[in-house]
């Protein structure tokens, strides 16, 4: 349930507490659409990882926990989820999800990817769904990642491909700039949604890294809806990060860039429905 501001409380918190709400709203009523587009791919993920009945894993980045859930499924009852992120508001969302799901086995930790407050060679595997390309530095998450891993762990990230191969994602940004009079950014720079896209650049990370056994699958993963507008109306929910930087144009302006938006978009309109593309990386290597 979300949470209600106090008579007491300053304008500022009730602010925060309330974009915290929205954003809590959204992941809950996102929830199913995210699982119909992850959802294969994150048990391949899984599967990639190594992560079996019984395991103790690590899941760095949880957010709202999707893949958080889809592990203490296949982990079971004597298996054990440590569902990390930055956020500890998102992650007692995450606690809650599980909680709600009959799971027992899923405790957080709110810390930085990049320096885990975790003991070395505890988990039987690892993972970092949609995450590792905006950390500061992900050869770092990498090392933390292999530094909490058992020898021979297995350790899986998803990240997107290239921009090209996702471009629902890479019009989305373009026409967010465009209207917000922001110059075009470069789609691989460093923290975007596609700067570990490059073919190749997260292999040579994970090899810098020190893990072995390294392979990287491309996986395509279309995004299915009834139309391009409810496609919109997800992101405009999202609390992402093309919806923050709409979310700053005065009303008027926001609504001609999120028209523009469905309009680009509905170039993907079937009979069958919209169905907008998307490629992943999904990479694998041992301890
Ligand atoms: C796009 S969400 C993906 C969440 C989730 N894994 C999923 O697939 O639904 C990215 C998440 O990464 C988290 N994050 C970004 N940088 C991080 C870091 N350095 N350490 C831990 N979490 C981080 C954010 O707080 C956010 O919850």
């Amino acid at each position: 349930m979300a949470a209600k501001p106090s008579a007491s409380e300053p304008a500022a918190q009730t602010a925060t507490r309330q974009q915290l709400n929205q954003m809590e709203q959204a992941w809950n009523d996102g929830a199913p659409l995210i699982k119909r587009w992850l959802g294969e791919a994150t048990l391949a993920m899984l599967s990639m990882a190594n992560v079996k009945p019984g395991a103790h894993v690590l899941d760095v980045a949880a957010g709202a926990g999707g893949q958080t859930l889809d592990i203490a499924e296949r982990v079971g009852p004597r298996g054990f989820v440590l569902a990390n992120d930055l956020s500890p508001d998102i992650l007692r969302f995450a606690k809650r999800q599980a909680a709600a799901a009959g799971h027992q086995n899923v405790e957080i930790l709110a810390s930085d990817g990049e320096n885990l407050q975790i003991e070395d060679a505890r988990f039987d595997a690892v993972v970092c769904r949609m995450s590792l390309m905006l950390f500061l530095d992900p050869l770092q998450g990498l090392r933390e990642m292999k530094r909490v891993l058992k020898p021979d762990g297995g350790v899986c990230t998803m990240v997107f491909s290239a921009p090209d191969n996702n471009p629902c994602v890479a019009t989305l940004m373009s026409i967010a700039l465009q209207h917000a009079g922001l110059a075009a950014r470069d789609p691989y720079q460093p923290g975007g949604l596609f700067s570990l896209g490059k073919l190749g650049l997260i292999d040579d990370l994970f090899s810098q890294a020190g893990l072995r056994a390294i392979a990287t699958t491309r996986i395509a993963a279309p995004f299915k809806l009834p139309t391009a507008r409810d496609y919109v109306d997800f992101v405009r929910a999202s609390a992402g990060l093309v919806a923050q930087i709409v979310q700053r144009l005065e009303p008027a302006k926001a609504q001609a860039a999120w028209a523009d938006m469905e309009q680009a978009l509905s170039r993907f309109e079937t009979t069958d429905g919209w169905v907008g593309p998307n490629e992943l990386l999904l990479t694998a290597a041992r301890r």
